[in-house]
């Protein structure tokens, strides 16, 4: 029975790694997502079943849910060095000439996109992978394993067996710039400050702690090194195609040159082409191609001698500043807005550009009339770098940051420590109405898809709505007045309506749009409070005893309550039956049982992933925190907990539970 299991979770881990390859490497998914996610959750159902089954590249691995504390800094076998720079043509012919000098004229190079995201070394033993480190400085980086399994293009297990029995294989692990979009467009609802760039995104995404949201950020990664005692091919070239085939995401459009004028001609041709990459690159990478001649070459103190970089210059143009609007984001957020007399940039007609804020139009003293430099960078949106004060009109003046909101004439504010300014009239300013309902039923939240921002906004600007519950309110013979609406869409868009009145408490709290309350905030508020009496009853002592929310968080969710319109709208979503309070299946499955108690989680289970277990212990009732203090009423250990932990733990006298002695307290 039990070895008919193990086959089943041996073939079925096979399966999806198959499927992940051909997805996430190939591009060329065979099967639905839907069909896709079966397996996997079969897979896990078995495991769970079956820990002891559980391998190390098992692809549910990827899922995550693993913490990591502290990153364990490690020694590189092979010193992780930068590559020397260049912005000019004129460095690059001296490079050539360089390596001329020393290897003679007979060799190739092999020219390669220049990556623009966080190096990665991962060694790979028998086929299997090992470790995953960070740069870090060169000589050490930071171990950061767990998180890199969670990227699907990253194999945990070679194809094929012709691989070394022990290398390294280095590249980059990036950000796509949809999924970097995807992910500012989310945090701003919840009003969290932007992302900068995708390369930032990817460097602070791989060092979280919680391997469940880096497998979330759909990370992903390029390899373009290898390493090892015996490489088996004479060249990189060579080298990266076999990569290829033993499953990894190698360089793409790699291609060889036979001398200098083909690299140019190579750089020439991704200056551009780079803005339709669905990636960012900052340059090109030009490497000799032969070992043996690499080593002839060798190293200066920081970087090869037979490698360079070729960096892109940040898309630069000047243009005329016209003109300053101010937007009203729906947070109420206030962006300056520069019009500019339109202006080619990167492949792309640029009419307008962030100014960010007041700061960085008091840094850059731009004026109306100014002759301005804008930018192409790692930013998606083009930015004003700099003004031609040689250019400047003698008759300018400052610009003033405007003191009222331009969409609702409501007077400003800035909250200290904070480089936006505010509209703080939150239900009568129509940006940020309409915005907090298009927050209000969208998929994560309310998931009311008959209702896309055109109908919400001609819905409130013909009147019919001015809140999220007046939603309910609406009447089919109202509708059918309205353009573009006939009897089908209407009773689709009613038929929706209807059926999110059944969308659990979670969802609804995340869909009220409190600040700073996503997901996973909503969800922990929903399970430790019940319902949404307790939540507006509470103070901000009790919010602080849910994991996770820090006084910001507190204090945005009292602010909610205090707002008596707040109050009024939860109670007319009340009446018209949408769910305020946990269900009764999810309050079987919780309880109060933890409560006031705070836990620290460490070590390995086999009954729970640490992550279902910290779930546990919120849904009924407790509190759980990452490090042990004075404050902490016990400790769940499982296999392999961390020895200072367990030191801590004994030095403060905080008794430590096993995962069967935890299990009895909630059965309890
Ligand atoms: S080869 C010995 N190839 O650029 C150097 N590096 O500025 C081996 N990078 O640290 C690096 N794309 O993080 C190489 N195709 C590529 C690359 C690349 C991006 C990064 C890498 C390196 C940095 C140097």
């Amino acid at each position: 029975m039990s070895e008919s299991i193990k086959h089943k979770i041996e073939e079925l881990s096979k399966k999806i790694e198959e499927h992940n390859y051909r997805y996430y490497v190939e591009a060329q998914p065979v099967i639905s997502d839907y069909e896709f996610d079966k397996l996997l959750e079969e897979l896990i159902r078995l495991e769970k079943e079956h820990p002891e089954y559980i391998k190390p590249d098992s692809p549910s691995q990827r899922v995550g849910g693993q913490i990591t504390k502290e990153f364990k800094a490690v020694k590189h076998k092979y010193p992780m060095l930068s590559l020397g720079n260049t912005y000019s043509e004129e460095e690059l012919s001296d490079f050539d000439e360089r390596v001329k000098k020393v290897i003679g004229t007979d060799y190739e190079y092999v020219c390669e996109l220049k990556y623009d995201g966080v190096a990665i070394g991962l060694t790979y033993k028998y086929g299997m992978l090992v470790q995953a480190v960070t740069r870090g400085d060169g000589e050490k980086g930071d171990d950061v394993t767990t998180n890199a399994k969670t990227i699907k293009s990253i194999p945990l297990k070679l194809r094929g067996h012709d691989y070394p029995e022990e290398f390294e294989i280095r590249g980059e692990i990036f950000m796509p710039r949809k999924v970097f979009d995807e992910i500012n467009k989310e945090r701003e609802e919840i009003a969290e400050p932007l992302l900068a760039n995708p390369r930032n995104a990817a460097a602070g995404t791989l060092k979280m702690q919680d391997s469940a949201i880096v497998a979330k950020r759909n990370l992903d990664c390029f390899l373009y090194a290898m390493y090892a005692e015996h490489l088996p091919y004479k060249n990189h070239f060579d080298s990266i195609k076999a990569a290829k085939k033993w499953g990894f995401k190698t360089s793409e459009f790699m291609e060889k040159s036979s001398d200098i004028h083909e690299v140019f001609n190579y750089i020439n041709k991704w200056d551009t082409a780079r803005n339709n990459l669905k990636f960012d690159i900052d340059g090109v990478v030009i490497k000799v191609n032969s070992y043996e001649q690499q080593r002839n070459l060798g190293f200066t103190a920081k970087s090869p001698r037979w490698a360079i970089a070729y960096k892109f210059k940040a898309q630069r143009v000047s243009t005329l500043l016209e003109s300053i609007s101010y937007q009203v984001g729906r947070t109420g957020s206030i962006t300056p807005v520069a019009n500019l007399k339109p202006v080619l940039l990167a492949g792309t007609t640029v009419k307008r550009a962030s100014l960010h804020n007041a700061d960085i139009i008091e840094k850059l003293d731009v004026r109306i009339g100014d002759t301005v430099f804008v930018e192409k960078g790692g930013e998606i949106i083009p930015k004003i770098v700099g003004v031609d004060k040689t250019k400047r009109h003698e008759h300018s003046h400052k610009e003033h940051f405007i003191t009222h909101c331009p969409e609702c004439g409501v007077k400003l504010i800035r909250i200290e420590d904070e480089a936006n300014h505010y509209c703080p009239n939150e239900s009568g300013c129509p940006p940020q109405v309409k915005g907090k309902m298009e927050h209000f039923v969208g998929r994560r939240a309310m998931d009311i898809d008959s209702l896309g921002s055109e109908t919400i906004a001609q819905l409130y600007d013909t009147g019919l709505i001015k809140n999220s519950a007046d939603i309910y309110e609406l009447k089919k013979d109202d509708l059918l007045k309205l353009e573009r609406m006939a009897e089908k869409s209407v009773n689709n868009l009613l038929a929706g309506i209807e059926a999110s009145k059944k969308i659990p408490f979670e969802r609804v709290l995340y869909a009220v749009g409190i600040r700073h309350i996503g997901e996973t905030t909503a969800k922990k508020l929903a399970y430790y409070f019940k319902n949404i009496d307790s939540i507006k009853n509470a103070n901000l002592e009790q919010l602080l005893e849910v994991g996770d929310i820090g006084e910001t968080t507190a204090k945005s969710i009292t602010d909610y309550f205090a707002e008596s319109k707040n109050s009024v709208l939860i109670e007319k979503l009340r009446q018209h039956g949408v769910q305020l309070e946990l269900s009764q299946e999810q309050l079987v499955n919780a309880s109060d049982k933890l409560k006031g108690l705070s836990f620290v989680v460490s070590g390995v289970f086999s009954k729970f992933s640490r992550d279902d277990l910290k779930k546990t212990i919120e849904q009924n009732g407790g509190k759980s925190v990452g490090s042990i203090s004075g404050k902490t009423s016990y400790v769940i250990a499982g296999e392999n907990m961390g020895p200072e932990k367990l030191k801590k733990a004994e030095k403060l006298g905080i008794p430590i539970l096993t995962e069967d002695e935890f299990i009895k307290m909630i059965e309890n």
